[in-house]
């Protein structure tokens, strides 16, 4: 717990200790004086190298996966003690991961991160243990913008995202939940996001229709524009459609991408899109057909890297401006033929530069990449083959 770290680190002398020269020290701080990076990976490592962090405005510290309940008996004090060096803290940027956090430790740091001028804060591949002890009136952590939890378990259960946000001054703009190990959160036991521009719960496969039902609840993002989807079992934008009815949510951009969805299904019948609605991508996600229920009008549609067969024809498409279908079969009949021969199309490599991977047709059992000047294996291959 980085924050922490540095506040540690200057009220107890006894834990700063001269670096041994031996090792690497554990944390870089860039030419410019704006990033930090820590790397706690030593079984004994030199805390105080965190120090050179105090300048940074961005500061990332990873533990090592260890358990940080060494430094539980430091959670216990009075945060107004350091409030001032708190806030003489240029950092406005701060990413923690790979640790476990007795979960009292964390709100200390909350706590302590309220009297500094923190706008972005990432928690990633944590384990947070035990309860958070109850909120008291004095709390009000950082004014927070942007919150991003990617494979973060609370011992606490389901309520852990009320907890935490009751924590935080309120202003919230963007949330990001990823790799949430129950399908997210549900919205009813949550307060209304009054500010929340841009939701993104990308990166959770197990969320699919439903979750999205339970995590948008009517009247509860009233300022939403930005929802990202990619990756999250949906099966149908009709599906969507109706969630986002239910929800009363007047999105800007829909990101849909990264799903396997089904082009055949019906839109949900009677389903109305927020008029508001302007981008929606619906790239890699496997069609093989323009799905139908989409919104009549749009400004960009990405279709980019499916499986569409033909050229869609006017009266399957909304009225948009913006068009992408590059990556589809029609418009490149090799792109599975023409790996065969090099060079490698631009179509295929365009879609193969993805973090996440193209769905191949499942019928797909030789590819030949020989003499295809390649100077690694390509990303993106796919998953089995003869
Ligand atoms: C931290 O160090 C470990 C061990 O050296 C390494 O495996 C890991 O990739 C490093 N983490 C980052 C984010 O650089
Ligand atoms: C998720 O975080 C845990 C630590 O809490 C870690 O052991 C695990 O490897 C992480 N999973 C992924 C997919 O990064
Ligand atoms: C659509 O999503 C894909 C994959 O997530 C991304 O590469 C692409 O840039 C997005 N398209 C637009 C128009 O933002
Ligand atoms: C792959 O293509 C190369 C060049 O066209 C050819 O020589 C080779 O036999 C092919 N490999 C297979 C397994 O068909």
């Amino acid at each position: 717990v980085p924050g922490l770290y540095l506040l540690l680190l200057l009220l107890l002398p006894p834990l700063l200790h001269a670096s041994e020269a031996t090792q690497p020290e554990p944390c870089e701080l860039d030419d410019d004086d704006v990033r930090c990076f820590c790397n706690f990976t030593d079984p004994q490592p030199d805390w105080s190298s965190a120090l050179q962090c105090m300048a940074a405005v961005e500061v990332e510290i990873r533990g090592g996966g260890r358990d940080l309940e060494q430094f539980l008996k430091y959670a216990s004090k009075d945060p107004k003690e350091y409030a001032d060096m708190v806030k003489a803290l240029r950092m406005r940027r701060l990413t923690v991961g790979a640790a476990r956090v007795p979960g009292q430790l964390l709100v200390s740091l909350l706590r302590a991160l309220g009297y500094s001028r923190l706008r972005e804060l990432t928690l990633e591949d944590l384990e947070v243990t035990g309860i958070l002890p109850p909120l008291l009136l004095e709390d009000s952590g950082p004014a927070l913008s942007t919150l991003c939890l990617r494979n973060v378990s609370w011992a606490t259960g389901g309520a852990w995202l009320e907890d935490l946000l009751q924590r935080l001054k309120p202003g919230l703009k963007e949330l990001h939940i990823a790799q949430a190990l129950s399908p997210g959160f549900s919205c009813a036991q949550l307060r209304a996001f009054p500010t929340l521009t841009n939701l993104d719960l990308s990166d959770n496969p197990g969320l699919g229709e439903r979750g999205l039902i339970e995590a948008l609840c009517p009247n509860k993002f009233p300022a939403l524009r930005d929802l990202a989807l990619r990756n999250t079992g949906i099966e149908t934008p009709g599906g969507v459609c109706a969630a986002l009815w239910v929800a009363g949510v007047q999105l800007h951009s829909l990101d849909l991408s990264h799903n396997a969805l089904r082009s055949t299904a019906q839109g949900t019948p009677g389903c109305v899109w927020p008029r508001t609605l302007n981008d929606l991508n619906l790239s890699f996600a496997g069609l093989e057909q323009v799905p139908k229920g989409l919104p009549p009008q749009l400004n960009v549609l990405d279709l980019s890297c499916n499986r569409l067969n033909r050229a869609p024809g006017q009266d399957e498409l909304p009225k948009v401006s913006n068009l992408r279908l590059e990556g589809n079969p029609f418009l490149d009949p090799g792109v599975l033929k023409r790996l065969e021969d090099p060079p490698i199309s631009a179509a295929v490599s365009a879609c193969a530069g993805s973090a996440l991977t193209c769905v191949w047709p499942r019928t797909l059992n030789d590819l030949n990449l020989s003499f295809a000047g390649l100077e690694q294996v390509p990303k993106g291959l796919p998953p089995q083959l003869n």
